[in-house]
């Protein structure tokens, strides 16, 4: 995949290119600096030439594509007619919850986690309930055990990313907690926004693919906007595994869906029914740069830890064997032109982290790791 270099991204207009001065290399949201897949490209310039920019008839062909995409990609049937869109998935996120919540009640969130969802509870009307995830020194997982005792203690809901942000893990626990939401009569939002990025040899499981009880229970909430980039464009999906979770979507307000945008629609359709040859070049073009990262931690910062992730393109880095970085590693990158996401806003469990995005060149994850190794003068007597 050609990458362009750093004065052409630098003409971008997306939060990645504009947020710090231009001498910083931005490595902290998750957008991507490779280029757009042409079928996005197309299908875009073919709205615009048309003059075709008004309202989007959604889901329209949406719940075809989407039910295509998972059948090839990991084997789920999906049912066309349980899938509604919106705007994006955080708004998907709310409006499921608020619909599955009654205000005030607890929704289980499984920190270290992607930074938004400790905003997203509360602004669906409920109260964030923290269940952090096991570490094993090898591997995370979901606390499966934690999370039915929050349940027995109200929570009425559960938001998973699967798979997680920032570690880029899968679980093997989706039944466990499909069974135990199901006994507690909770609903379960699975946030699959990065599966379509999992690695070679390792096995995304869709949580509404799991067992009849997860379909009862689940509602999963994804857009072709992660893997590839088009986030800008805005539209989400919902996709229901049950009688029950389907009429809470069909509960919403004919707004949720009337936000989604023509041209995020028609992005999200040409990235599900045209784009499966880009995604394999932009996996493996994320494999190697997160093999490149093990390497350069190695050769400049070897105090850094780093668990290669099973999916997407987020370096969750620990930085607890080297406490001159104190609580939050990323003030001191940016310090030294490396913008980072700041770990603690993931959780109180991401103290001493920081997360780097692996979706750029080879040059600028070089350049990156060398200014972090000369962020560290403490590190070398
Ligand atoms: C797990 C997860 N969910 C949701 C989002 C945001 O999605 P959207 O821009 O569609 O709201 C992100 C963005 O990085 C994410 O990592």
């Amino acid at each position: 995949m050609e990458i362009e270099p750093l004065a052409a991204l630098r003409r971008r207009e997306s939060v990645k290119w504009r947020a710090y001065p231009g001498d910083v290399l931005p490595l902290f949201v998750a957008e991507m600096d490779y280029p757009v897949a042409e079928p996005i490209r197309e299908a875009i310039a073919a709205r615009v030439a048309a003059s075709d920019l008004g309202y989007a008839f959604a889901p329209g062909r949406m719940g075809a594509a989407f039910a295509g995409f998972a059948e090839r990609h990991w084997g789920w049937a999906v049912d066309p007619a349980a899938v509604r869109t919106t705007t994006d998935v955080s708004v998907a996120i709310v409006e499921t919850l608020r619909r599955a919540i009654r205000p005030g009640d607890g929704v289980v969130i499984t920190p270290p986690i992607y930074p938004p969802f400790f905003d997203l509870v509360p602004e669906a009307g409920g109260r964030v309930v923290e269940v952090p995830l096991l570490d094993d020194g090898t591997a995370w997982d979901l606390d499966v055990e934690g999370i039915s005792a929050a349940l027995v203690n109200g929570a009425r809901a559960v938001l998973i990313a699967n798979p997680h942000n920032p570690l880029g893990m899968l679980s093997r626990r989706l039944g466990e907690l499909a069974e135990v939401a199901a006994r507690h009569g909770a609903v379960v939002v699975s946030d699959e926004i990065h599966a379509p990025l999992v690695h070679a040899g390792e096995t995304f499981t869709p949580f509404l693919s799991v067992s009849d009880a997860a379909r009862a229970v689940g509602v999963t909430v994804t857009s072709a906007s992660k893997a590839f980039n088009i986030a800008g464009t805005k539209c989400a999906l919902m996709v229901a595994g049950s009688a029950a979770t389907l009429a809470l979507l069909d509960g919403m307000w004919d707004e949720v869906t009337f936000r989604t945008s023509l041209l995020g629609l028609h992005a999200n359709l040409a990235a599900f029914e045209c784009g499966d040859a880009w995604l394999a070049d932009a996996v493996a073009e994320i494999e190697a740069s997160s093999a490149r990262l093990v390497g350069l931690l190695a050769e400049h910062l070897p105090g850094v830890g780093y668990r290669p992730p099973a999916a997407s393109y987020l370096a969750w880095l620990d930085f607890r064997g080297l406490p001159e970085w104190g609580d939050d590693p990323a003030g001191l990158a940016l310090t030294r032109g490396v913008a980072l996401n700041p770990g603690p806003t993931f959780g109180t469990q991401g103290r001493g982290f920081a997360r780097l995005n692996l979706a750029c060149s080879a040059d600028v994850l070089e350049e990156a790791v060398r200014r972090l190794a000369a962020a560290a003068p403490k590190l070398s007597p």
